[in-house]
């Protein structure tokens, strides 16, 4: 598959999705969510997932709303179909509606190691404020935040990455 800059249909995820994203899921993580997972996620309140479409799901990312922060819990892309913006067009369209719900900050916890996420969050402002050795077992797990999301200039920033 070539490269090049891809348009996807970015829409919600949903449970019709979840036999797909469940083997994806299990191909491309160390420690996979189980399709439990995944359903009690999708059923549960003040969750937004949502699915990158390219004939089918190529991707998709999720985040847990708590008062006015945004937490992600989830985003992967087929690694076929990476490098071409779909990360951060779903990070984009994830922002955009935890803010429509009232979010504020957004934070997420990553692998030291994941250089293609970190660079990824980085580009979205997020920054590195902790440590937590050891959380992944293998690796430790960075908390990075990004404050005051709804803010014109930090929408502006996002204008900027399209
Ligand atoms: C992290 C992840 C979601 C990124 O997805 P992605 O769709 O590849 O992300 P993007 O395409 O938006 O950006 C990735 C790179 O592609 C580049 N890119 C984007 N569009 C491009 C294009 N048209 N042509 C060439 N490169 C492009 C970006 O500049 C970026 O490059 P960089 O990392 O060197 O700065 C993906 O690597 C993944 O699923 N990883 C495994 C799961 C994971 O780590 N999830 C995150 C932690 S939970």
């Amino acid at each position: 598959m070539g490269g090049g800059v891809t348009t996807v249909m970015i829409r919600r995820l949903t449970f019709e999705d979840l036999e797909t994203v469940v083997a994806m899921e299990a191909a491309n993580r160390p420690a996979p969510w189980t399709e439990t997972v995944f359903r009690d996620e999708l059923a549960a309140e003040n969750r937004i997932y949502l699915a990158a479409d390219q004939d089918g799901v190529v991707g998709w990312g999720g985040l847990m709303l708590v008062g006015d922060e945004a937490h992600v819990t989830n985003l992967l892309v087929d690694p076929e179909w990476r490098r071409r913006g779909i990360g951060l067009e779903l990070m984009l369209a994830l922002i955009e509606a935890a803010v429509s719900e009232g979010a504020r900050h957004l934070t997420l916890e990553v692998r030291s190691t994941n250089e293609e996420a970190r660079r990824l969050y980085a580009r979205l402002g997020l920054a590195p404020v902790g440590v937590r050795r050891g959380y992944y077992g293998d690796d430790d797990a960075l908390i990075l935040w990004v404050h005051d999301i709804d803010v014109d200039v930090y929408r502006e920033r996002l204008e900027g990455l399209r």
